[in-house]
């Protein structure tokens, strides 16, 4: 297949570039680096990288006319920043317009899209979330863009699916409490963990959910989780267990926020179902891999769309 993906430097991007390349498919990548790494990618035949904006209207149209992509995989998001509501916008609105614009245009039939769990908003009504719970992305910039974005892609009457993700974690992953924790940890810093839970779900497993939604007619919505939830605490015990580091004081448990949920937990019984599909990695094993990417490759920067909240 003909593959455009935007975003094809970053996490999920690029682990899926990487695995629609060993399968034999041809891939059009377009990233601006904003969070993503130029390490993340390595150079193919069957590969085309071009670095540029989303939110660049006539440079969409004129890739998209000229590679006539069979499927678009959309996972170009802007977060970095959570003040830059402009970039947010920009990215996240105006970007996903101009992809589903140049792919009605020329006739790409299929659009995959990545949400964010916090469309559901930061206090949800029920646990696990169902995919009928009503929408509140009303809690950053980050979650109203995307929310925005999915509804577009919702209108665009192509070939559409939005996966409402869980808490990705695997190697190349940058955002979130897991390399937050790395860092602090490599550098000799406090830590101290929030009094919550989140499903996390392993790269390899999202990757596999994917896939099996291109090879079927999938259309719609669906989450990507694991159905279970850790606490965060359970997450750096793993995090130190993989890092061989024993702690001399027990590392402190901080109340969340008032503004924070407890859990995040979605309910993946649908995709399961529809894909015969399920997470499979194990926590531990998944946070072995993420610690050796980053031993192996270091971390520059890390990210956080909800200051104070995710992190
Ligand atoms: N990782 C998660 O847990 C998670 C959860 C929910 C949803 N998502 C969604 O999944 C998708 C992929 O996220 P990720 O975790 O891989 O993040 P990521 O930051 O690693 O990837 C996003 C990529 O988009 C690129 N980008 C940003 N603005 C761009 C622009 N204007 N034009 C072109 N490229 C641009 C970045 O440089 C980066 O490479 C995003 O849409 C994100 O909103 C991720």
């Amino acid at each position: 297949m003909k593959i455009f993906i935007t975003g094809g430097a970053g996490f999920i991007g690029s682990h899926l570039t990487d695995y629609l390349l060993t399968r034999g498919d041809e891939v059009m990548v377009i990233d601006n680096y904003a969070t993503g790494r130029r390490d993340n990618l390595k150079k193919h035949v069957c590969l085309q990288i071009i670095e540029g904006s989303i939110a660049n209207n006539a440079l969409i149209q004129a890739l998209i006319t000229d590679f006539k992509p069979e499927l678009i995989i959309h996972a170009a998001a802007s977060y970095k920043d959570p003040s830059n509501w402009q970039e947010d916008t920009k990215t996240n609105v105006l970007g996903t317009v101009n992809v589903i614009q140049a792919a009605k245009k020329n006739h790409c039939p299929r659009i995959i899209y990545f949400q964010t769990a916090l469309c559901y908003g930061l206090k949800p009504k029920q646990q696990p979330i169902t995919l009928d719970h009503p929408l509140d992305p009303a809690n950053s910039s980050y979650a109203i863009t995307k929310t925005s974005a999915e509804q577009f892609i919702q209108l665009s009457g192509l070939n559409t699916i939005s996966f409402r993700l869980a808490n990705a974690y695997g190697p190349r992953n940058i955002s979130g409490p897991l390399p937050s924790f790395y860092q602090r940890l490599t550098e000799k810093k406090s830590c101290f963990v929030m009094d919550t839970r989140r499903d996390f779900i392993y790269i390899d497993d999202l990757v596999d959910c994917v896939i099996k939604a291109i090879n079927s007619d999938l259309q719609g919505i669906y989450h990507i989780a694991s159905g279970g939830d850790y606490s965060i605490k359970e997450l750096f015990d793993a995090t130190l267990n993989a890092m061989s580091i024993q702690l001399k004081q027990p590392i402190e448990i901080r109340p969340r926020n008032p503004d924070d949920a407890f859990t995040i937990l979605l309910d993946p019984n649908e995709t399961q179902n529809d894909l015969n599909w399920k997470s499979t990695t194990p926590l531990q094993e998944g946070i072995k891999h993420t610690i050796h990417y980053y031993q192996k490759y270091g971390i520059k920067e890390t990210y956080t769309h909800l200051q104070g909240v995710e992190n």
